[in-house]
């Protein structure tokens, strides 16, 4: 049953009239017009639909849309912008990170995550924090020196 719910996602606060109960990917991408978050398991297990909770990594197909209610909801989106790319994104593109680009969103999320608790992170961390992201090009080691890149 469709209820208020007010969400604050790229430091944008708005009210939706949603099922709390519906996943947060779908809201993202169904009503807020943001596909930075992919679909691609939908049972919290590939990293596509990564987004940053309070700062923090999660999987926004697991998280009800009542889990985020008052807290901040930062997509792929909300790290820069065309003109101005996140200095994570742009790492990715120096290093050639990307061949299809499906698991980027998750890839991007997470590193930008990683980052906030470990401006330096060693190779172990930064494969621990991309472990459960999958990429079915294997573009593994170009996306691990993304993340090297990034955090220089
Ligand atoms: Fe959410 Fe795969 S779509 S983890």
């Amino acid at each position: 049953m469709p209820q208020a719910v007010e969400l604050r996602v790229n430091g944008r606060v708005q009210t939706l009239a949603v099922d709390g109960r519906v996943p947060l990917l779908q809201v993202l991408r169904n009503d807020l017009g943001l596909n930075g978050p992919k679909y691609g398991c939908g049972l919290g297990e590939c990293g596509a639909c990564a987004v940053l909770i309070d700062g923090v990594a999660a999987r926004s197909c697991s998280i009800p849309l009542d889990g985020v209610a008052g807290r901040a909801v930062t997509t792929l989106e909300g790290l820069g912008t065309a003109e101005r790319l996140h200095p994570v994104q742009q790492a990715f593109i120096d290093t050639q990170a990307a061949q299809c680009g499906y698991c980027l969103n998750g890839m991007l999320m997470a590193t930008v995550a990683l980052l906030q608790r470990h401006p330096r992170p060693t190779d172990a961390q930064a494969r621990t924090a991309l472990q459960h992201h999958l990429c079915r090009c294997g573009t593994h080691l170009e996306i691990l020196a993304a993340v090297q890149r990034a955090a220089d």
